[in-house]
């Protein structure tokens, strides 16, 4: 038998994926990747508007761009739409997934119980690590907040912890969603990149852009690029270039974010880390550039007042490939800030149900150490006699 025979007599492992995936970034990704790689299948069921609202207060994104937004990461096989708040093994069977795997934070229903608790009892429950220093209430706090501070990502200045701090209560710190920072590494790029070449004859097909808090917009543009059948590559402005177009706080997800953000999605290929505003004839010959696109969005002049896509245009490879969505990133940002106060309640709510989870399950295991010292001590004394 050699090895992919016996990987087909071995069943195929199953894996089951839960949550709300709101405004989806490169830590939910991670979650998924690391559940791939704990199976052979991945299925993720997504939380309607009505639940979230329920257990959690209101969405940022409705279901549906939710449900699209995870159908186009790369590690998913199949997503369930509705899935229901509590994780039951009724729903593992339904799907026949062997167990089910979440970050090792806690989610809470309305009433303020593990969501997993069923799961967990019957042993159908992994953990994975969460991704520290992203997650959507993190997102929302830098939005709120003019500061530039995320471009620089290694350092922790006051100045962040001021953005971070601005969605919660000043003395009130989760013990699991607490901000730190995101640290780049290059395994992790690596983890997220595919690692292959184009094949020879791969018609290569170039796009540029800031793609800051990738969204649906982006998505379904990448998604018509990539029908166009070749090999995808995105060059990603960097900090500086995309600040000096968008100017005010933008880009709000530093180069290394937007890189993974981008690297997560099925329909691309390969990233440029920091590409020139300018599509110059260097650079179509140094990625043996055929096509070069654009969506149907505004673009502004280069620095010498010329059309960056200019050499593409002269050679016939630029097309505007129409997305069909409308949404930009200061839609996202305003969405934010005109619900601001509710977000706001949102994000204390959540942060004071789970430092009341915490301090529960502190004093529980405190509870089951010191009965079994007492236990310990009373079966010493015993044998003392
Ligand atoms: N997750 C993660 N790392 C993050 C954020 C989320 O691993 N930085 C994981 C969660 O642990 C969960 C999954 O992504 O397994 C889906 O999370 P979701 O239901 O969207 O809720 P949150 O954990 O609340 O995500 P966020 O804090 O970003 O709102
Ligand atoms: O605005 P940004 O630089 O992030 O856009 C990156 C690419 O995605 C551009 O080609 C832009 O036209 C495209 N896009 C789109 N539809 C949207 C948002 C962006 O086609 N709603």
């Amino acid at each position: 038998m050699n090895g992919n025979d016996s990987k087909k007599a071995r069943k195929q492992v199953r894996v089951w994926c839960d949550g709300c995936y709101d405004m989806v970034h490169y830590g939910h990704a991670n979650q998924l990747r690391q559940a791939k790689e704990m199976g052979d299948y991945l299925i993720v069921g997504i939380h309607n508007d009505e639940e979230i609202a329920k257990h959690k207060g209101p969405p940022v994104f409705n279901e549906k761009e939710r449900y699209k937004m995870v159908r186009a990461n790369k590690w998913v096989d199949e997503v369930v739409e509705g899935a229901p708040y509590v994780t039951t093994l009724e729903t593992l069977d339904k799907y026949n997934c062997d167990f089910c795997v979440h970050g090792n934070d806690i989610t809470l229903d309305a009433e303020g119980l593990d969501t997993y608790r069923l799961v967990k009892t019957a042993g159908r429950y992994k953990e994975c690590e969460r991704t520290a220093g992203v997650s959507t209430t993190d997102l929302v706090g830098r939005m709120l907040l003019v500061t530039k501070d995320h471009h620089h990502s290694s350092d922790k200045t006051p100045d962040r912890e001021q953005a971070s701090s601005i969605s919660r209560d000043s003395t009130s710190h989760s013990p699991w969603t607490g901000i730190s920072q995101f640290l780049p590494t290059t395994r992790k790029i690596i983890q997220f990149s595919e690692g292959k070449s184009p094949k020879p004859g791969d018609r290569i097909i170039y796009v540029s852009g800031a793609f800051d808090l990738f969204h649906i917009g982006h998505v379904d543009f990448l998604e018509k690029v990539a029908a166009l059948d070749g090999f995808v590559i995105v060059g990603l402005h960097s900090d500086q270039v995309v600040n000096s177009y968008h100017k005010s706080n933008y880009p709000i997800m530093n180069l290394h974010e937007r890189v993974l953000s981008v690297l997560a999605c099925k329909y691309v290929n390969e990233v440029v880390m920091g590409a020139p505003y300018t599509v110059s004839q260097d650079l179509m010959d140094h990625f043996k550039v055929d096509l070069v696109c654009h969506g149907d969005t505004p673009y502004k002049p280069d620095l010498n007042g010329k059309d960056p896509y200019e050499v593409p245009k002269k050679l016939g490879k630029f097309r505007v490939i129409p997305s069909g969505n409308s949404l930009r990133t200061f839609d996202i940002v305003n969405r934010i800030v005109k619900n601001r106060y509710d977000y706001l309640a949102r994000n204390n709510e959540k942060e004071m149900k789970e430092i009341a989870a915490f301090e529960a399950l502190k004093a529980s295991k405190e509870k089951t150490m010191n009965s079994d010292s007492n236990n310990n001590s009373n079966h010493n004394d015993v044998t003392a006699q």
